[in-house]
């Protein structure tokens, strides 16, 4: 299957819609164990991110990317924004001048966004941080779309292990950010990252499904 423009921007306009909803949880689980921002800077984020994309929603899909990831870097400070920025600018990066995005290319693009993560951050896995709901996400989708598997069933098993990955955060304690300065007291509480970026994989997951199924209504 490959993936139209509409649909990555489908997925963003979802994910701003879900991060303006789910703003206030997102905020309190960061008022937990950070300083209870997280709702607010995405939601932030996000609606820069929806204004910008406005004049180039019908260029490619890398352009679409790239052009999320300078909003958030330009429009969110502290942690979170720059490596949800840094994400979505290595991952357009990775799908510049791509007329056509294939199932691979797809997933590629999401290995790209989560090494800018990585390299950015500097986090390890079980530091208590999105990469733990990222990365054995991205890695689940690598492993259905090299087996041959759908994209949509790729992306909802990413889903899946994106929100695994995301409660595995409660009983770790944070080694990055500012968590990371309560030691054992964050210990029991749920990354806010972890989960925002579950929100993100499963809007992705959500957006892909979507379009073929209408398409199946209408010619059935
Ligand atoms: N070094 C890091 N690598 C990956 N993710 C990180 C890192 N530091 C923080 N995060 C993620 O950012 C989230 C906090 O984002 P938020 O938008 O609240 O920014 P912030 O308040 O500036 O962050 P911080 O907690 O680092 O001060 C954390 O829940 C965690 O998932
Ligand atoms: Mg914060």
């Amino acid at each position: 299957m490959a993936v139209t423009t509409a649909q990555i921007y489908g997925w963003l306009e979802r994910y701003a819609g879900i991060v303006a909803e789910q703003k206030k949880y997102l905020t309190g689980l960061d008022a937990a164990i950070g300083d209870g921002d997280h709702g607010i800077n995405m939601d932030r984020g996000f609606q820069t991110v929806l204004v910008k994309l406005a004049p180039v929603r019908d260029k490619d899909a890398g352009t679409l990317l790239k052009t999320t990831g300078m909003a958030l870097v330009g429009s969110v400070g502290g942690a979170g924004g720059p490596l949800y920025g840094t994400f979505f600018l290595r991952a357009g990066a990775a799908l510049d001048g791509k007329a056509e995005v294939s199932d691979k290319d797809l997933v590629g693009a999401l290995e790209a966004g989560l090494k800018g993560v990585v390299e950015r951050g500097k986090a390890n896995r079980n530091d208590k941080t999105m990469v733990d709901a990222l990365a054995p996400a991205i890695e689940r989708a690598r492993q259905y779309v090299d087996e041959g598997a759908p994209l949509e069933e790729a992306l909802a098993a990413a889903a899946d292990a994106a929100e695994e990955g995301m409660k595995a955060t409660i009983p770790l304690k944070a080694l990055k950010g500012r968590a990371s300065y309560l030691g054992d007291r964050s210990i029991g509480h749920q990354d806010p990252g972890a989960t925002s970026s579950y929100l993100m994989l499963r809007a992705l997951s959500d957006s892909l499904a979507s379009v073929p199924q209408q398409a199946k209504t209408a010619t059935s």
